[in-house]
C-alpha cells in the first residue's frame, strides 16, 4: 500500500510538474547600450564670438563634430547671459540631446540649471571655462588652468622689466566675472608682485580690440607713466598697441606688452615687433570634450579635469617665422 501512495505521489508530482506553468527564467537586464558618437547627440553652448581665439574654438567644435559624425546642436549664446542660460534649460527640455557642453559666460550662478540636467539625467561637460560650485553638478572640465597662464604672463613681465627703474604695469581685464578674467589676474600678480610689480590700472576691455584701444586711450590721456601692458587676451592687447603708437609710443620698446592666446594675430604682432610675449590658451579642445561626453554616456568615471596643452611664445626666438606657419590657429 505505502508503496502505491509513493508511486502515486511520485507520479502526481511528476504530472503537477509536467502541467505546472514553467518557472519565469530569471529576467537578465538587458546589456547596457554602448553609445557611439554616431548615436550621439551633444549640445553645446558656445559664449559667442568675441575674437579670433573663439573663432577657432568654435571651429574646432563644428570641424570635429563632423569628422567623428556625431550630432552637434550649437547655440551661439551672443555673450549674453540670460541667452545661455535659456539656451541651457532648453537642451535639458530637448528630448533629442544627450549631453550638454558649455562655455559658460560667467563663473557664478549656474547651480540650478545642473541641478535641473542632473535630474532630467544629461551630463554636463564645461568647456574652456571653469564655474564655481559644486563638481558633483557636471563630469568633467576640459581646459587651461587660467591662473597658471596668468602667472606665467607676470613672470615673463618681470623678466622685460628687469632692471626697469619703475615698474607700473596696466591690465586689460577680460569679461567681469568670467573665470579666465578672475583667474589670469590672481595669477599674474601672484608672480609680478614678487618683482616689484605694481598694477596701477586695471579695467575691462571685454575680449575686444576697440574696448582694450578705448581704455587704453583713456590711461594714456591721464598719465603716461606705465612700462607694461598685461592684456588678458590678444584683442585687447591690439587694442592697447594702437593706442600706444596713436600717443608717441612704441610698443613692446617704451612699453613691454604681454598678451595672452597665441592667435595667429599675436604671431603676427611679435614678428612686426610690437608684441613682446604671447601665453598659449589653446582652443582646439573640442575632439577633448566629445570624448569625455561619450565615456560620460558610457558611464566611465572621468577626472574632474583635462587639461590641455600650451606653451608660451617669445618675440625674440629666432624661430618665430616658421613656428607662426606652423600654428593651426
Ligand atoms: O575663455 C578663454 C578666453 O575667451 C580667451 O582667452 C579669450 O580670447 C576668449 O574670449
Amino acid at each position: 500500500m505505502f508503496k502505491k501512495i509513493a508511486f502515486l505521489i511520485v507520479l502526481a508530482s511528476l504530472v503537477l510538474t509536467a502541467c505546472a506553468p514553467a518557472a519565469p527564467a530569471a529576467t537578465e537586464a538587458p546589456a547596457a547600450k554602448v553609445w557611439t558618437y554616431k548615436d550621439m547627440t551633444i549640445g553645446f553652448l558656445q559664449t559667442g564670438s568675441e575674437g579670433g581665439w573663439r573663432a577657432a574654438n568654435t571651429a574646432s567644435f563644428k570641424e570635429s563634430a563632423t569628422q567623428l559624425g556625431l550630432n552637434l546642436k550649437f547655440y551661439d549664446s551672443q555673450n549674453d547671459l540670460a541667452k545661455q542660460v535659456a539656451g541651457f534649460q532648453q537642451f535639458i527640455a530637448d528630448p533629442e540631446v544627450d549631453v550638454i557642453a558649455i562655455s559658460p559666460l560667467e563663473a557664478a550662478g549656474w547651480e540650478q540649471v545642473l541641478k535641473d540636467a542632473k535630474a532630467a539625467g544629461k551630463p554636463v561637460i564645461l568647456s574652456d571655462r571653469r564655474i564655481d560650485g559644486n563638481e558633483d553638478l557636471y563630469v568633467t572640465f576640459v581646459g587651461a588652468d587660467f591662473v597658471e597662464e596668468g602667472r606665467k604672463a607676470g613672470t615673463e613681465m618681470c623678466k622685460l622689466l628687469e632692471g626697469s627703474e619703475k615698474k607700473n604695469v596696466w591690465e586689460l581685464v577680460g569679461n567681469v566675472g568670467s573665470s579666465p578674467a578672475i583667474d589670469r589676474g590672481k595669477g599674474f600678480r601672484e608672480t609680478a608682485e614678487k618683482c616689484g610689480i605694481v598694477v596701477t590700472n586695471s579695467q575691462t576691455g571685454n575680449w575686444s580690440i576697440v574696448e582694450g584701444k578705448q581704455v587704453t586711450e583713456a590711461w594714456l590721456k591721464e598719465s603716461q607713466d606705465v612700462q607694461g601692458i598685461f592684456g588678458q587676451n590678444d584683442e585687447m592687447a591690439f587694442g592697447a598697441i594702437e593706442a600706444l603708437k596713436e600717443a608717441g609710443l612704441v610698443p613692446a620698446v617704451d612699453v613691454k606688452i604681454i598678451s595672452v592666446d597665441a592667435t595667429a594675430g599675436a604671431f603676427q604682432a611679435m614678428l612686426d615687433g610690437t608684441l613682446n610675449v604671447t601665453v598659449e590658451c589653446n582652443p582646439l579642445i573640442a575632439p577633448q570634450v566629445y570624448e569625455a561626453a561619450l565615456a560620460a554616456l558610457n558611464g566611465e568615471s572621468l577626472p574632474k579635469w583635462i587639461p590641455s596643452i600650451e606653451g608660451i611664445f617669445y618675440s625674440d626666438d629666432p624661430n618665430l617665422k616658421e613656428i607662426a606657419a606652423g600654428r593651426k590657429y
